[in-house]
């Protein structure tokens, strides 16, 4: 410093007092960076244990490395003993440690540090255990030292029967009944299975090593590295796992046949199943190892670990779970029977393979920062798994049948009770409810109008990129909007804001005038009322012929398009305006009267796509419900469609009709047989095509088709249909291998039987129990529990209500004996408020339950029921069921509507009879 502070002039005061000014900065400078490396205020920070309850996520003083877990399962007393070494590194002067466990016991834990640090070993002055929280806090009586140390804990649990955590799992071994161990974590049980940072984002290596019976199959995310056998037990140890998140981590130890395979670049994949099922594993392996290489392409990023175990689990509460390296499923969604499985069972096994194995790459290497981007992880497995399932069955048009997911998004989301895709979670008990047709399938569709907004390559280009440079770490939404913006150009974060950050979407309506076409967009609610919110929308449109197509973003309320200029063509020489080609966009569109009419006429023609004669089907539908059409021109567009040969149109319009058919039975009862003939005539074409029994190298569209139609003309009562199937079904109960019955059509005898029993006249039903009671395939029992409910006797209706109860059937299980006949609603909700306590009890602490309510109470359609719905639940609503209460209320509001409106149609009975039975009746 060249300053003599003896000889200062004026001016060289000014260059002292800034001299000064400089040195006081620098010196604070330093002190806050030494304040950070010793944090004298987070001392002080935390100083009762109370101070970490009721807080949505951890606090961030310890940060854990490295789990090095040892448990040991005992499968005949149902408990679980363990211990975990946590290496931690200490970031923040504390004297607590907080972390997640619930429902363990604990019996010791002390944290420990390299002898250079500190030779002591910390013990806890006080443990505690807040289950309602789901955590555990040690405290200790002075700070710990700042730095690596290793967390020990000795705890105890049990192996439950609720398909969480560290669960149990039975089977039939040599006619004996057994216990499988299996783990079920996401989205926030790891917790029950190991004290630890049960957080996404919390990502740590994972040594396990287990304890178990000699004799089992015991499995692990990572390939077994040492197994020592001493006696009756053995000690399996596994190789250390890559980083990743706590509710990824997998055990299964059980008895278990395999079959295996290797994908081109030598990864090991198998496919686990009961003893004695294991050629039921060779479709999902085939399906896997294509699926690996496929993503690997996709991604630029090969497969991340060395091995790949899928496993299918008798008890099963979700589908699926994409634990890495170790994958679970339902017996349902992995295992194919050549002989008993239906087509649909074919198809469901793809997809949900090709979802999880999505999940290996999207989730498990790159992961969601926090739940509210769950729809990340599940939104884009479900889109992508379409894509390989396209590329694996070009044959099968999955993508014309994706909109059948995009339909469920919309249903969903029209509703007022609906949530933003990206959404807040306070509290871990809010996770389970967004594993919701929001999150996976209005997730899955705007990635879809996204990826067909930038074109498949960029897109492609960009998906690579995100996933290489988020690897092993963890991503929010807007890091996938940045990677695709870049790889673009295209706005694509303000663009998606829209359509993440609010919940609901437009209806966007067209009206012709001159030689101009007015959009118009507001939110579309199937109330029929208009919400407030306004989206930036890539509209889509082709006019006369598909080689006209004029695309751009509608992003006010309302424009006004030139025809003239921007197709070179006048809005009365189009022949047809089709928007939303093909679909892509996640939105409604309604269409003023004569472009209406001018696209039924296209329909009938037969000038439309397939996913164009959906869209327009489906929107009205929506708009049908929502009192913004009458019912008398839906039933004209429907009767567009008689000659109507897609798989995936076909399947919408038996929804619609059935659909339909029961709301007419409700408003208008003196039209529903009527009504009911049309819809049986729609299908007749279809059901004559196809028949009962499979044609020899027929398509799995038409094998689909076929189990569709005849199901639904069997609810319908069509005599044919039951006739036939009775005779089918008293054949097959002599020989289950008989051609007469398929495993595609069998549904369908099964609802038909059910159509004709009555408690006094029991024999089908009794039938199918024992059909239900001999297979010991999973989808054959399904099967029949989903028939069973569509009876329409009310006292069988609730014997097979208490059925699904019993020990018969498995509680994953139930919920498909739900969906009763219209005829059997109220027995339904009786039945559920009679036995609300029971239900509560085995299905309330997990997801299943939300569709014991809406599943019973959606079908209502009176305001009166809607009341009486919302009074027995005030007093037993639960967060982890408050949205499903709401939701399905507003449905029976929605329903209560739209009878009225049907009430006031005046020309509708006329309309009837002329679709029913032609102009000259
Ligand atoms: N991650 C989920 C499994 C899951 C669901 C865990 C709910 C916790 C709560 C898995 O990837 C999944 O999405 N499974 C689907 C199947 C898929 C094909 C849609 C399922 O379980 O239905
Ligand atoms: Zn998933």
């Amino acid at each position: 410093m060249g300053l003599m502070l003896g000889s200062l002039r004026r001016t060289d005061y000014k260059t002292l007092f800034r001299y000064i000014k400089l040195r006081t900065h620098q010196l604070l400078c330093v002190i806050l960076r030494v304040a950070k490396l010793f944090p004298l205020t987070a001392h002080g920070r935390y100083r009762r244990m109370e101070e970490f309850k009721g807080q949505p996520r951890l606090p961030k003083f310890a940060v854990p490395k490295r789990y090095d877990i040892r448990l040991k399962p005992d499968l005949s007393a149902c408990k679980f003993g363990g211990s975990v070494a946590i290496d931690l590194d200490i970031v923040d002067n504390t004297r607590f440690i907080v972390l997640n466990a619930v429902e363990l016991s604990i019996d010791n834990a002390s944290v420990s540090f390299s002898p250079r640090r500190s030779s002591k070993v910390f013990q806890p002055s006080k443990v505690e255990l807040i289950d309602e929280d789901g955590i555990l806090v040690l405290e200790f009586t002075e700070t710990l030292p700042i730095g690596v140390g290793v967390l020990a804990i000795g705890f105890e649990g049990i192996l439950n029967d609720r398909m969480k955590g560290f669960y149990r799992s039975t089977y039939v071994h040599n006619g004996e009944k057994k216990n499988m161990a299996v783990t079920q974590f996401e989205p926030v049980e790891a917790r029950r299975c190991f004290p630890c940072w049960d957080e996404p984002a919390c990502k740590a290596t994972f040594k396990i090593t287990l304890d178990v019976p000699s004799e089992l199959v015991a499995l692990s995310n990572m390939p077994v590295s040492e197994e020592k056998v001493h006696g009756a037990l053995k000690t399996v140890s596994y190789q250390e796992s890559p980083i990743m998140s706590t509710y990824l981590v997998a055990v299964v130890v059980g008895l278990f046949d395999y079959v295996e395979d290797h994908t081109s670049d030598g990864v090991k994949v198998r496919v686990y199943s009961q003893v004695g099922k294991a050629n039921q594993g060779k479709f999902a392996l085939h399906v896997a190892v294509k699926t690996l290489e496929l993503y690997k392409e996709y991604f630029a990023v090969p497969y991340s670990l060395p091995k790949l175990d899928m496993i299918a689990i008798p008890d099963f509460a979700a589908g699926a779970m994409e634990n890495y390296g170790l994958v679970t499923y339902r017996e349902t969604a992995l295992l194919y029977d050549d002989q008993h499985s239906a087509a649909a069972n074919k198809q469901r096994v793809a997809i949900v393979v090709t979802h999880e194995l999505a999940h290996q790459w999207f989730g498990n290497l790159v992961t969601m920062e926090w739940w509210t981007h769950l729809w990340l992880n599940e939104g884009f497995a479900t889109w992508i798994s379409y894509l390989a399932a396209d590329s694996l069955f070009p044959e099968w048009k999955i993508w014309t049948q994706f909109l059948a997911e995009t339909t469920e998004g919309l249903r969903l989301d029209g509703l007022q009770e609906s949530h933003p895709i990206e959404v807040d979670i306070n509290h871990a008990g809010e996770v389970d409810e967004i594993f919701d047709a929001i999150s996976y399938r209005k997730g899955a569709s705007v990635i879809r109008m996204l990826q067909s907004y930038l074109g498949a390559k960029p897109f492609q280009g960009s998906l690579a990129s995100y996933i290489k440079k988020h690897a092993y770490s963890n991503a929010k939404t807007e890091d996938l909007w940045a990677a695709l913006e870049e790889g673009s150009g295209e706005p694509v974060k303000k663009l998606m804001n829209s359509w993440t950050k609010q919940k609901g979407y437009p209806v966007v309506s067209v009206k012709a005038k001159d030689q101009k076409l007015k959009f118009e967009q507001s939110q579309f609610l199937s109330s029929g009322s208009s919400g407030e919110g306004q989206w930036i929308i890539p509209i889509t449109l082709c006019c006369g012929s598909y080689d006209k197509q004029k695309n751009f973003l509608l992003q006010t309320k309302s424009e006004t398009l030139d025809m003239e200029e921007s197709l070179g063509c006048s809005v009365a020489a189009c022949s047809w305006i089709k928007l939303n080609v093909d679909q892509t966009g996640f939105y409604r569109v309604k269409y003023d009267e004569d472009l209406a009419a001018k696209l039924r006429h296209a329909i009938e023609r037969q000038e439309l796509t397939a996913t164009d004669r959906f869209g327009i089907l489906d929107d009205s539908f929506a708009l049908c419900m929502a009192c913004q059409q009458p019912l008398t021109s839906l039933l004209a567009l429907m009767g567009a469609y008689t000659e109507e040969l897609d798989y995936t149109v076909l399947s919408n319009l038996i929804s619609t009709s059935l659909k339909v058919d029961r709301i007419v039975a409700d408003a208008r009862p003196e039209l529903a047989d009527n009504t009911r003939q049309f819809f049986i005539n729609l299908f007749r074409n279809s059901a004559e095509r196809l028949g009962w029994e499979s044609k020899k190298g027929e398509s799995h569209l038409d094998a689909l088709l076929r189990g569709e139609i005849l199901t639904a003309l069997a609810e319908l009562e069509d005599d044919e249909t039951l006739n036939e199937a009775s005779r089918r079904f008293q054949v097959y109960l002599n020989d289950r291998n008989t051609p007469l019955l398929p495993p595609d059509t069998r549904k369908a005898a099964y609802v038909a039987i059910m159509q004709k029993v009555s408690t006094s006249n029991r024999s089908g039903f009794e039938s199918l129990l024992r059909v239900y009671r001999e297979t010991d395939l999973s989808q054959e029992k399904t099967r029949i529990l989903s028939a069973l409910a569509s009876c329409p006797d009310k006292g069988i209706t609730l014997e097979v209500l208490n059925f699904l109860l019993s020990s018969e059937v498995r509680s994953q299980d139930a919920v498909f004996g739900l969906y009763v006949s219209r005829e059997g609603r109220e027995t339904a909700w009786k039945w559920l408020k009679d036995n609300w306590d029971h239900i509560e009890k085995t299905y309330g602490s997990g997801f299943l339950i939300t569709r014991f309510v809406s599943a019973v109470v959606s079908p209502f359609a009176s305001f009166e029921k809607a009341k009486e719905v919302e009074e027995f639940f005030a007093p037993r609503t639960k967060p982890s069921i408050a949205r499903t209460i709401k939701q399905s209320i507003e449905r029976v509001h929605i329903n209560a509507k739209w009878v009225q409106s049907i009430q006031n149609e005046e020309d509708l009975a006329d309309a009837v009879i002329e679709l029913a039975y032609g102009e000259d009746y």
